[in-house]
């Protein structure tokens, strides 16, 4: 496949990537932390991380997940969040996961919901990737990076390009000739 030209981020390159994360997050948040990924994007980035978590031993570690889905409004890209399991979360410590932060726009929706609606006590925020040049709200931060990128449109591991390449076991980018563009 073409995309193998273009990896920027192998398997065993994100593995290790991940055994640090796991390592910070058990050093650095709640033992009763509620891990929050974003869906789609960040499952197989969740899944993986939330494995090595587990043999730095999180006792009190829960799950619970939020899906994101942008659309076209009258004048601009709308964000509809939906949280599927309606558990109370209330006073929580959340640990929002997802793929990549790119303008933070999309953590940003989820942050004030969580605030706002499910009156959370307290967010930290995990991306496998950031790419700092395109980020539109300057207050987001992530608390945990496994990777700063440049400005490229990245697939693979969970990414996608118009549902497409969600599969592959590592992280690859596109040129701007094979993309029309959006990055939704
Ligand atoms: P933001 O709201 O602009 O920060 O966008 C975040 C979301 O856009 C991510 O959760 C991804 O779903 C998507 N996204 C941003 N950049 C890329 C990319 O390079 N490849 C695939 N999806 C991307
Ligand atoms: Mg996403």
């Amino acid at each position: 496949m073409r995309l193998s030209n273009h990896v920027l981020f192998s398997a065993p390159a994100i593995g290790t990537t991940l055994e640090n994360m796991a390592k910070r997050i058990r050093n650095e948040t709640h033992p009763e932390i509620l891990f929050m990924p974003l869906m789609h994007g960040s499952f197989m980035f969740a899944a993986d991380l939330m494995r090595q978590v587990s043999r730095h031993c999180l006792p009190g570690l829960e799950m619970d997940f939020i899906n994101v889905r942008s659309y076209q409004g009258t004048e601009s890209k709308q964000l509809e969040l939906v949280r599927p399991s309606h558990r109370p979360i209330r006073g929580r410590h959340v640990l929002l996961i997802d793929d990549i932060l790119d303008t933070g726009k999309t953590m940003k929706a989820v942050t004030d919901y969580l605030f706002d609606v499910e009156q959370v006590d307290f967010i930290q925020i995990a991306v496998l990737l950031d790419k700092p040049s395109r980020r539109q709200v300057k207050t987001m931060r992530p608390d945990f990076v496994g990777k700063v990128i440049e400005d490229k449109f990245v697939v693979g591991y969970g990414l996608d390009y118009n549902g497409h390449y969600r599969e592959l076991p590592y992280i690859g980018y596109l040129e701007p000739e094979e993309t029309d563009g959006s990055t939704a």
